[in-house]
């Protein structure tokens, strides 16, 4: 008798072809995105593969609904919202799509110290309402990135991107990681212990992973240790730095500005008080959000999917002991 195929629920609107490729290796039930969580938890009592961004909380309560788990693909690299310890517990594979967003969440870095060295944001916005027209002061002119520090919080694979694409510009890179001495492949630049780093840079970048150590990495103390002209640059995760000392610290001018791609709530609150600064400049977590990129995350979060499904290893996974 022929073998029955797995099932698997997708939580994620897939491209047509790549739907297709799930569903010639597996009886596929697809999830409306944004559907309920109680809708989700139903969905799972007999399949053995999630597909599910990461932005969604995978938790014991989701193992429990999903009895016949074997893989969770997730669609993003970060997986701080999976809980991996109670996953490897039970056998059930989590698995990422790394590599893939380094370059993109390497170039928003750059583009967002370009934009805050040159004060385009602050720019576009007076010309664009009429302020050059009507004759008004400009905004204060910007800074050379020659000759400047920036400070790398996170020498991994994004961090050294951003390192290798900050130095043409005559940018002296300094870095802060777990590890003093840089991977055998990346930029042989400086080690900083985190303080010294933050009084030493005049832009700060974080490319660390969310983890109970880098919660709050940046909070007032971190923020005091920071030059009053310096920058910072948020496009890791939102609870990396703490929101109402980054509020406070930018109230009272202890820092130049700031460039976040994540916050600690998103989306935010329309009150949110970041959002009001001049000096603060705020995207949508749009650091992977290009065409191509998208597009290799799914393709990535399908093969591990179907990896796991068909007792193959799968190209990208964060528990590999489960996988025997
Ligand atoms: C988002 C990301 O997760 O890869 C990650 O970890 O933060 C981003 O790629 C992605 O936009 C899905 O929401």
């Amino acid at each position: 008798m022929a073998e029955s195929r797995p099932k698997a629920c997708i939580h994620l609107p897939l491209a047509k072809d790549l739907a297709e490729r799930v569903e010639a290796a597996c009886e596929a039930r697809h999830l409306r995105f944004g559907a309920p969580r109680e809708e989700l938890l139903a969905a799972l009592a007999d399949v053995e593969g999630l597909l599910i961004s990461n932005q969604v909380y995978v938790d014991e309560s989701v193992y429990d609904a999903g009895p016949r788990l074997r893989v969770v693909s997730g669609f993003g690299v970060g997986y701080d919202r999976f809980d991996v310890d109670g996953a490897t517990r039970r056998g059930i594979a989590i698995c990422n799509t790394p590599d893939v967003v380094t370059v993109p969440v390497a170039d928003m870095t750059i583009g967002l110290i370009i934009a805050l060295s040159r004060r385009l944001f602050q720019n576009e916005a007076y010309s664009r309402s009429g302020g050059w027209a009507r004759r008004e002061p400009p905004p204060a002119a910007g800074f050379d990135l020659a000759g400047k520090t920036l400070g790398v919080i996170g020498f991994g694979r994004i961090g050294t991107e951003v390192t290798r694409r900050a130095q043409p510009f005559g940018v002296r890179v300094v870095f802060n990681d777990l590890f003093e001495e840089p991977p055998a492949d990346a930029p042989r630049i400086p080690y900083r212990p985190l303080d010294a780093l933050l009084g030493e840079a005049d832009i700060v970048t974080l490319h660390v992973d969310l983890n109970p150590t880098s919660y709050h990495l940046i909070g007032a103390r971190e923020l005091g240790l920071m030059k009053p002209t310096a920058y910072l640059i948020n496009t890791s995760r939102g609870p990396v730095v703490d929101r109402p000392a980054l509020t406070a610290a930018l109230r009272e001018s202890r820092v130049a500005g700031a460039a976040l791609d994540v916050l600690e709530k998103e989306p935010p609150d329309p009150d949110e008080p970041l959002l009001a600064f001049p000096n603060l400049l705020s995207f949508p977590h749009i650091g992977t959000a290009t065409t191509e990129t998208r597009r290799a995350m799914a393709e990535l979060c399908v093969s591990n999917l179907l990896a796991v499904l068909e007792r193959e290893p799968p190209p990208a996974c964060v528990n590999p002991e489960v996988l025997g």
